[in-house]
C-alpha cells in the first residue's frame, strides 16, 4: 500500500525539491497545484527517478478544492503526510495594502493551512506527519509585507494548536521558518523591491543575502531536507515546533 505524502503548492520551488525528495525517502507524493503543467513535469520526473507520484490540479483557496484533493490523496494508498507548502507573498507598503490583498494572502497562507490540516487528520488513521511552511517573516515584523506576516506569525499557532489537537491521534505538527530561497517567489519579491525602492534587482538581491550569516541564498533542497527530518523516524518525538533553517538570518 502507497504511503502517500501530500505536498501542496508543488509545481516549482521548495514544494518541488521537498515532492522530489520525498519521493526518494519512500513517499508517494500527492502533487498538488494551481500549475497543472508544472506538477504534471514534477510527476514524470519523480517517475523517471523510479518513484511513484500523483498530480491533482486544484485552486487550495477553495475548501470545496481542498477537501477534494485529500480524499483522492487518501484514495491512493495511506495517507501519511500533508506538508502545507502553497503560499503567496504581496510586497506593498503598510498604508497602501487593500482589503482584496489582505483577503487574498490570509486565505492561501493560514486559512487553507488550517483546513488542510484539518481534512487530512480525518484522513490519517493511522498517525501521520504535518508540516507547515511559515517564514521568518512571521517570527519578526515586515514593513512592506503585513498581510504575509501576520499570516505566517498564524501559521506557528495554528501549528502549536493543531499538535495539541492532534497528539491523541498520533499525528505530529511541526513548522518550518525558510529565510531567503531560490525561488520564483524569492526572484518576484525582488522584482517588486528594486521598483519600489528604486534600485535594481541584483542590488535588492545583495542587499539582502548580506545579511545572511552563511552568506549565501538558501536552495529549496535545504528546505526539503528539514521538512523530510520531520517526516522521517528520527522526528518521532517531536511535535509542536517551529524551526528556522534560514542561514542564521533569525535565532529566536
Ligand atoms: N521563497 C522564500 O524565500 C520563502 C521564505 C520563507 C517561506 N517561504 C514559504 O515557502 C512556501 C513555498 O515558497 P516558494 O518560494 O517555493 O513559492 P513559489 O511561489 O515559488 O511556489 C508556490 C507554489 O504554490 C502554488 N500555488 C499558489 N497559489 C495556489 C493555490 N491557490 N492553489 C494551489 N497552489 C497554489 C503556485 O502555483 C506555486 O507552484 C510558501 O508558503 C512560502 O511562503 C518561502
Amino acid at each position: 500500500m502507497a504511503n502517500v505524502a501530500l505536498v501542496t503548492g508543488a509545481a516549482r520551488g521548495i514544494g518541488r525539491a521537498t515532492a522530489l525528495r520525498l519521493a526518494r525517502d519512500g513517499f508517494t507524493p500527492a502533487l498538488v497545484d494551481l500549475n497543472a503543467e508544472g506538477i504534471a513535469a514534477v510527476q514524470a520526473e519523480i517517475e523517471q527517478a523510479g518513484g511513484t507520484a500523483f498530480a491533482l490540479a486544484a485552486d487550495l483557496t477553495a475548501l470545496s478544492e481542498i477537501e477534494r484533493v485529500v480524499n483522492c490523496a487518501a484514495e491512493q494508498g495511506t495517507l501519511s503526510v500533508l506538508v502545507n507548502n502553497a503560499g503567496r507573498v504581496i510586497i506593498h507598503p503598510f498604508f497602501d495594502v487593500t482589503e482584496a490583498e489582505w483577503d487574498a494572502v490570509l486565505t492561501l497562507d493560514l486559512k487553507t493551512v488550517f483546513f488542510a490540516m484539518q481534512f487530512a487528520a480525518r484522513r490519517m488513521t493511522n498517525g501521520g506527519r504535518i508540516v507547515n511552511l511559515s517564514s521568518i517573516s512571521g517570527r519578526g515584523g515586515r514593513a512592506d509585507q503585513a498581510a504575509y506576516a501576520a499570516a505566517k506569525a498564524g501559521v506557528i499557532s495554528l501549528t502549536r494548536t493543531a499538535a495539541l489537537a492532534l497528539a491523541p491521534s498520533n499525528i505530529t505538527v511541526n513548522a518550518i521558518c525558510p529565510g531567503v530561497v531560490d525561488t520564483p517567489m524569492t526572484q518576484e519579491v525582488h522584482r517588486n523591491r528594486a521598483q519600489q525602492q528604486n534600485i535594481t534587482y541584483e542590488e535588492s538581491l545583495a542587499r539582502m543575502t548580506a545579511k545572511i550569516p552563511l552568506g549565501r541564498l538558501e536552495t529549496p533542497e535545504d528546505v526539503a531536507n528539514a521538512i523530510a527530518f520531520f517526516c522521517s523516524p528520527d522526528a518521532n518525538y517531536i511535535t509542536g515546533q517551529t524551526l528556522n533553517v534560514d542561514g542564521g538570518m533569525e535565532m529566536d
